[in-house]
């Protein structure tokens, strides 16, 4: 019945023209589980009725369709070199989660043109009018463009492990970003933190440190359990939440998506600043 009523209010909210939220989930070091996070958190999203998509960011390398088990015809290079309209990038997995391919085999490695990103803006545009949330699995390290799009979004989630080299590259990463947008809403994940463990004290060190040195205040999202179902669930090539509901990692997952939800409910100025900014900076040149 709640669900029920959200679901309205979010389709009035629609007509009213409000716009999605952006976020871009990284990461300082790779390989610590964001596109697995991107698209369980993107599935966690659909079961509290929100309409999202995620799109992968990581071209030419990416790995989002593989974790979904599906094999689109066309990826987002398709669309930004201007051989594909924008509705023939964007595929459904088996459940119904719609997201575009970075594509994957280094064969659609990007020399960036003005013209693509003016694409891309487009492409951004009418996914901000259909959509709660645009969700950006971004590739490991930082490239030029991937610093432009993570400098306009809405929000930035950074997934942690608790090992050192993985807090300091989140720290850098973090001062990277937060050097060129200081008003930039920054929130912690937690990953593969051990049993009978909270992930609090990594993540409140990474915190500690981004207030004295930074003067920014960041905010903990929650943190996700090591656990042996996301590597099942990548074999399988379907997402842990679908496959293993009741997994510990899942019920996290869930609580990490309720307090996003609930945060965000109260964002009155979700996805405003997304297009201008993107817009400021391709306009400027290079940041
Ligand atoms: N919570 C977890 N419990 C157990 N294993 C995990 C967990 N999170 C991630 N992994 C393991 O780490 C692997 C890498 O995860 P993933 O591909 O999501 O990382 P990534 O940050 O997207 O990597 P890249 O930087 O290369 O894009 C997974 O295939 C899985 O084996
Ligand atoms: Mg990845």
């Amino acid at each position: 019945m709640r669900d029920q009523a959200e679901a309205l209010r979010q389709k009035m909210l629609k007509a009213q023209g409000r716009l999605a939220k952006s976020i871009a989930i990284v990461s300082g070091k790779g390989g610590v589980g964001k596109s697995n996070f991107s698209t369980n958190f993107a599935h966690s999203l659909r079961i509290k009725k929100k309409k999202v998509i995620v799109i992968d960011m990581d071209i030419g390398m990416g790995n989002i369709h593989i974790l979904l088990g599906v094999t689109p015809t066309y990826s987002l290079k398709d669309y930004l070199i201007g051989v594909q309209p924008l509705e023939n990038v964007i595929a459904t997995d088996d459940e119904g989660l719609e997201f575009i391919s970075g594509g994957s085999g280094l064969d659609s490695v990007l020399d960036w043109s003005e013209a693509m990103f003016e694409r891309l803006l487009n492409a951004f545009e009418e996914l901000q009018k259909q959509y709660d949330f645009l969700i950006f699995d971004m590739g490991a390290g930082a490239t030029q463009r991937s610093i432009e799009l993570i400098i306009a979004v809405d929000e930035v989630i950074v997934i942690s492990t608790s090992e050192p080299t993985s807090i300091t590259d989140a720290y850098s990463m973090m001062k990277f970003i937060c050097l060129k947008d200081p008003d930039k809403k920054f929130s912690i994940v937690s990953n593969r933190v051990a049993k009978n463990d909270d992930g609090n004290d990594a993540v409140t060190r990474l915190q500690y440190a981004m207030r004295k040195f930074l003067n920014k205040d960041t905010s903990i999202l929650g943190f996700l359990p090591e656990d042996d179902a996301v590597r099942k669930a990548v074999v399988a090539q379907k997402p842990f939440m679908l496959l293993y509901p009741n997994a510990p990692i899942s019920k996290r997952m869930s609580a990490i998506t309720e307090v996003f939800v609930e945060v965000d409910r109260t964002d009155e100025k979700r996805g405003t600043r997304f297009l201008t900014k993107l817009k400021g900076i391709f306009s400027k040149g290079r940041v």
